[in-house]
C-alpha cells in the first residue's frame, strides 16, 4: 500500500511536468517478479542478470557487455512527454530489461503502457578507449527514442526489429546516462501498425500486449570502420563461403561468392553449419552458415518442395511465440530451445512461426538443432484496412523482416499475410511484396497468402481449414478459393483441436477462460484428444497420398491464454501428444510423400 502512494506521486509528478522534483519523491519501487496467471518452471530462475548469452551469433564480436538487468521505468504521460525527458533522475520502479512491460518477469506487469520511460547508467570499459561504441537493441516495441547523457542518440519504428547506434560521440568518459522513451499503442484509435496477436483487449486467439524492451540490450567495441551488416548465403552445391580451414577476400559492399569442396548440407535431420570468420581492416567478426537449397518443383505431376535435391514434406506447428511469465520474452535461453526440442521429439520438421519475429538466438537455435522455419510477417492490427501511409510502413518492415532474417539457414519459405488480416484486397498488394521478397532473397519460397483471399501470387495456395485439413484437395475453404494446382498445395492451418485441461495448468485471468469455449472441438481426457488427433493426422496422410499435398501446419505448439490446443500447456508442464504414436503418424506422412515423389505417380481409376 506504502508503495502504491509512491507511484501516484511520481505519476503525477510526471503530468505535472516537475521533473526536477521526482528523483526525490519516496525512492524507487524495487525489482521483485509479479506473479504471472500462470507460470513456468523457470519463472522463478531468471534472477536479475537474465539473458546473459551474446545475442547476435550472425554478427559476433568478442568485446561486449550486456546493459540486460535492473533499469529504472515510468509510464510517461503521452508523446508530449518527449520534450522533457526525465535526465539525472531515478525513475519510480525498478524494472527487469529485458522483458515486457505487461509480463510478471518485468516486475511491472502493467495495462495500457502506452508511453514509457527507462534509464540505466553504464560504464565503457577503459580498454575499449580509441575504439567506437556501439550500442544495440534486440528489438523494442514499437517506437524507441534513445538519448545518451541529454542527448537524442536515435529513434526506431518498428516492433521486432535489432537497431544499433555507434554512441561514441555522446559519451564522457564515465557513468553515462542511456534513457529510451518507448511508445506502443497496439491496436488502439486509429493505428494500424504491425502487431501480430497483441491487442489491448484479449480474447480467445488474440493476446495480451508486450509492450517497450523485449529483447537485450548490449553495448559492443568496434574499430573505427567497422562490419555493420553481413548478409550470408550458402546454397547445397557449395556456393557461398569457403569452410574453415579457408580463406577467401573480397570488397566490402559487394558479393563475394566462392566455392567450398563437397560441403556437408544442412537438413532438420544433419543440422550441419559452418563457422565463418570475416575481417575488414582491424574488424574480425565471427558467424556461421549452412549450406542449402530450397526449391520448388514438380515431381510426378504434383507440386513439391525440394531439400538439397530431395522432396521434403515440412510438417510442423503453427508457433505463437508467447510465454505466460515473459510473454514474447522466453524466460530464459533453456526455455526457448525446450519448444524447439520437444517438437522435434514429436517427430515435426518444421514450425510456423507465427505473426511474430524472435530473437537471433532462437533462429540460431533452429539452425543448430534442425528444424525448418516458415516465417510470417507480424500482422497489422485489424481495427481497419491500413490507408496509403500505414501500408507503405508495412512494407517498409517486411523489407527490414526479410533483411535482418535471410542470412538463417533454417528459414525455407516467408509469410506475408495470414488469413486475410490487413490485406487489402482492392489492388492486390501481396502480389507486388512477393516480388520484393524474391528480390531479396532468392533463395527461399513466398506464401503471399496464408488462408483466406488468394489471387494467385507466390508459391503456395494455401488453405487453412478446421480441425480437418483441406491439403491439396479438391475440397477447399470456400475463402480460399480452389486448389491451384499450378503451386503448392499447402495445409497453413489445421487441427486446433482443445483439451480443457485442469484450472492450475490455465491462464488464470476470466477473460480468458470465458473464450475456451470457442474452441473447435474440446475433449476432456488427453486419450480422446489423442484418438481425434490420429483421425485428422491419418486424413492428412490420405491427402498426401491421393491429392497434391506438400506440407502442412498443425494448430499449435503450445497453449497460449484462452486458447488450449497446444501440443503443451501453456506452462510447458503438461505433454499432451502421445509421443510414440504421434511419431509414428507424422513419420507415415513422410513416408507417402516421398513413395509419391519415387515411384510412378498413382494412375487415377
Ligand atoms: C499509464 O498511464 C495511463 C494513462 O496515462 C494509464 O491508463 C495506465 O494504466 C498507466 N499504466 C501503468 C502501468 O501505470
Ligand atoms: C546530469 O548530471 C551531470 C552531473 O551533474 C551533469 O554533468 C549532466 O550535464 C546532467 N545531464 C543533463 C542532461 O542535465
Ligand atoms: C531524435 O532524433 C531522431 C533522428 O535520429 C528524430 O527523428 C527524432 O524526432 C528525434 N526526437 C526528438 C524527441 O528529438
Ligand atoms: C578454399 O580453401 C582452400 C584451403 O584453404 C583453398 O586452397 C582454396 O583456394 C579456397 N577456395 C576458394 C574458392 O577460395
Ligand atoms: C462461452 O462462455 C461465455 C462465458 O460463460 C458465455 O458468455 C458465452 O455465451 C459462451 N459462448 C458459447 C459459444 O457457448
Ligand atoms: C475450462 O476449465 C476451466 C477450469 O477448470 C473452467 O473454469 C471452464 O469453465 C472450462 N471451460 C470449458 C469450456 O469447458
Amino acid at each position: 500500500m506504502h508503495l502504491f502512494t509512491i507511484l501516484a506521486l511520481v505519476t503525477e509528478a510526471l503530468t505535472l511536468n516537475y521533473p526536477e522534483q521526482q528523483a526525490f519523491i519516496g525512492g524507487t519501487t524495487s525489482y521483485s517478479v509479479q506473479t504471472p496467471p500462470l507460470d513456468t518452471d523457470w519463472t522463478y530462475e531468471v534472477g536479475t542478470d537474465p539473458w546473459p548469452q551474446y545475442p547476435r551469433p550472425k554478427l559476433a564480436r568478442s568485446p561486449w557487455q550486456s546493459l540486460n538487468g535492473i533499469w529504472t521505468y515510468a509510464n510517461a504521460s503521452g508523446q508530449g512527454a518527449l520534450s522533457n525527458p526525465p535526465f539525472n533522475q531515478t525513475l519510480s520502479q525498478e524494472v527487469l530489461v529485458p522483458f515486457c512491460l505487461e509480463s510478471g518477469l518485468s516486475g511491472i506487469q502493467g495495462a495500457n503502457t502506452i508511453y514509457s520511460w527507462y534509464r540505466t547508467t553504464f560504464t565503457v570499459p577503459p580498454k575499449w578507449t580509441g575504439d567506437r561504441v556501439l550500442l544495440n537493441f534486440g528489438a523494442v516495441d514499437y517506437e524507441a527514442t534513445v538519448f545518451i547523457n541529454g542527448r537524442n542518440a536515435t529513434f526506431h519504428r518498428g516492433g521486432y526489429y535489432a537497431f544499433s547506434v555507434d554512441v561514441t560521440d555522446y559519451l564522457n568518459g564515465r557513468q553515462n546516462e542511456l534513457i529510451v522513451f518507448a511508445f506502443d499503442p497496439t491496436d488502439s484509435d486509429q493505428h494500424v501498425i504491425s502487431i501480430g496477436k497483441q491487442t489491448l483487449t484479449p480474447s480467445h486467439i488474440f493476446y495480451r500486449p508486450c509492450s517497450g524492451i523485449w529483447q537485450s540490450v548490449w553495448i559492443e567495441s568496434a574499430p573505427t570502420n567497422y562490419i555493420s551488416d553481413l548478409s550470408i548465403n550458402g546454397d547445397a552445391s557449395g556456393q557461398g563461403t569457403n569452410n574453415s580451414i579457408a580463406t577467401h577476400s573480397g570488397t566490402a559492399g559487394s558479393p563475394i561468392t566462392f566455392n567450398v569442396k563437397s560441403p556437408k548440407t544442412w537438413s532438420p535431420d544433419s543440422p550441419n553449419l559452418y563457422d565463418v570468420t570475416i575481417r575488414m581492416g582491424q574488424d574480425t567478426v565471427s558467424s556461421y552458415t549452412g549450406f542449402r537449397t530450397v526449391i520448388r518443383e514438380e515431381v510426378n505431376g504434383v507440386q513439391r518442395i525440394s531439400l538439397n535435391g530431395d522432396v521434403i514434406f515440412p510438417f510442423g506447428t503453427l508457433d505463437q511465440g508467447y510465454w505466460p511469465d515473459g510473454l514474447y520474452t522466453a524466460p530464459t535461453y533453456e526455455a526457448m530451445t525446450f519448444d524447439i526440442k520437444m517438437l522435434k521429439r514429436i517427430g515435426y520438421n518444421m514450425l510456423r512461426k507465427h505473426v511474430k519475429v524472435e530473437p537471433a538466438l532462437y533462429y540460431a537455435a533452429a539452425d543448430e538443432l534442425g528444424i525448418l522455419i516458415m516465417q510470417d510477417m507480424p500482422s497489422l492490427a485489424t481495427t481497419s484496412l491500413p490507408n496509403k501511409v500505414q501500408q507503405a510502413e508495412f512494407q517498409r518492415q517486411l523489407e527490414i523482416l526479410v533483411t535482418q532474417l535471410r542470412s538463417y539457414t533454417s528459414i525455407f519459405a516467408w509469410v506475408i499475410y495470414n488469413e486475410g488480416w490487413g490485406q487489402i484486397t482492392s489492388y492486390n498488394p501481396e502480389f507486388g511484396l512477393t516480388d520484393i521478397i524474391h528480390e531479396l532473397d532468392p533463395t527461399r519460397l513466398v506464401n503471399s497468402v496464408s488462408g483466406w483471399f488468394d489471387h494467385g501470387a507466390g508459391d503456395f495456395s494455401d488453405n487453412h481449414h478446421y480441425t480437418n485439413p483441406q491439403c491439396g484437395s479438391p475440397q477447399h475453404s470456400i475463402n480460399s478459393g480452389p486448389f491451384d494446382p499450378s503451386r503448392l498445395g499447402f495445409q497453413g492451418e489445421f487441427g486446433g483441436t482443445g483439451h480443457n485441461v485442469s484450472a492450475k495448468h490455465l491462464w488464470k485471468v476470466k477473460e480468458a477462460i470465458d473464450t475456451i469455449n470457442q474452441t473447435y472441438e474440446l475433449y476432456e481426457t488427453l486419450d480422446a484428444w489423442n484418438f481425434r488427433g490420429h483421425f485428422l493426422l491419418s486424413e492428412l496422410l490420405f491427402q498426401v497420398q491421393l491429392y497434391s499435398c506438400a506440407g502442412a501446419v498443425w494448430t499449435g505448439t503450445t497453449d497460449v491464454e484462452g486458447e488450449v490446443n497446444g501440443m503443451m500447456t501453456y506452462d510447458r508442464r503438461i505433454l499432451r501428444p502421445h509421443v510414440q504414436k504421434w511419431k509414428a503418424d507424422i513419420q507415415a506422412l513422410y513416408d507417402a510423400s516421398a513413395r509419391r515423389s519415387d515411384g510412378p505417380t498413382p494412375t487415377a481409376s
